[in-house]
């Protein structure tokens, strides 16, 4: 059984063939057409969704399962009842489980009781799925990963992270500008050392916004809050200040520098209005991707 919990499980293989088959199945919806047929998906949220809940739903459903979704308010995990028991519950109904919550230890602790497979929707310290999308964007975009600079800049959060293991098991360099205190686990970048060996990818982590939008082909951020954090909101907000995709940042990046952003964006907080509703954002077709990319992750790991 195969679980989609981080792309750390995960081969520059088995990640090209999802994305191999996220493509094909955007260019022929027939494709895969069946490959859910008589299963059944759960949808577990415990935070909001948009973009994630419908990639999934549809998706699933597209794909001819059938789908049951979990609220925020329902069932409430380690609260209304331990993981544990949620996870051996919903084994016994169920085909496939999507979970996103809070902390990822909840996911790890799903996944090694449950007994179906569980996919990561986003955690606090990852969101898989979405970089997969992500990825997918690129290469539509820009082709060959390995040729790229892509600069994130902002938060050290669940999407940064999962960049982090995308690029380095794929290959790339990805250069960080994030503000000491908000960086990513060292845990994390030490980690992914031993992938850069066999991928030749490259991080480089910088406070300075310049250095790393300098010639870049892609340049990405997303929220400086995440959800879960609102408390921090008004700290964070000085801390950032200056970790903002404007149109002075985007003009040091190449002529042809694509702008992404996982959504929900703040306008005016980590991007501008100028720049995500400008010619160089690629923010939408990044979302469509999310539907593909979601069909992909269910057909891969339920043949698995
Ligand atoms: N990007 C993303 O995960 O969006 P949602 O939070 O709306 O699902
Ligand atoms: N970092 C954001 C991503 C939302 C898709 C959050 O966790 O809220």
């Amino acid at each position: 059984m195969s679980h989609f919990v981080s792309l750390k499980y995960f081969s520059s293989q088995e990640i090209n063939e999802m994305l191999d088959l996220a493509a094909q199945m955007k260019k022929d919806p027939k494709i895969s057409k069946s490959a859910l047929e008589g299963k059944s998906v759960g949808l577990l949220f415990e935070k909001a969704s948009l973009r994630t809940k419908t990639a999934f739903y549809l998706g699933a459903q597209q794909l001819g399962a059938k789908v049951i979704y979990y609220s925020p308010q329902e069932v409430k995990l380690g609260q209304r009842e331990e993981i544990a028991d949620v996870a051996r519950t919903l084994s016994m109904y169920l085909d496939v489980v999507v979970v996103r919550t809070f902390s990822h230890g909840n996911i790890m602790k799903f996944s090694e009781i449950s007994s179906i497979p569980v996919v990561n929707a986003l955690s606090d310290l990852t969101h898989p799925s979405q970089a997969l999308a992500d990825i997918l964007t690129i290469r539509e975009i820009k082709g060959n990963l390995k040729k790229l600079k892509v600069a994130y800049i902002g938060d050290g959060n669940n999407v940064c992270n999962s960049l982090i293991y995308a690029f380095s098991i794929l290959g790339g360099n990805l250069h960080l500008a994030i503000p000491k205190g908000y960086r990513p686990y060292r845990s994390i970048l030490d980690e992914v050392k031993s992938y850069h060996r066999i991928s030749g990818a490259k991080i480089k982590i910088t406070d300075l916004v310049l250095k790393a939008v300098e010639d870049a082909d892609v340049l990405y951020t997303d929220v400086w809050t995440s959800m879960g954090e609102e408390k921090e909101k008004g700290k964070r907000k000085k801390a950032f200040k200056n970790f903002r995709i404007d149109d002075k940042i985007l003009s040091k990046a190449k002529e042809d520098a694509i702008v992404m952003h996982c959504l929900p964006a703040h306008r005016g907080e980590e991007i501008t209005s100028s720049v995500i509703d400008g010619k160089s954002s690629v923010v939408f077709q990044q979302a469509e991707n999310r539907l593909y990319t979601a069909k992909a992750i269910l057909a891969y790991i339920l043949k698995k």
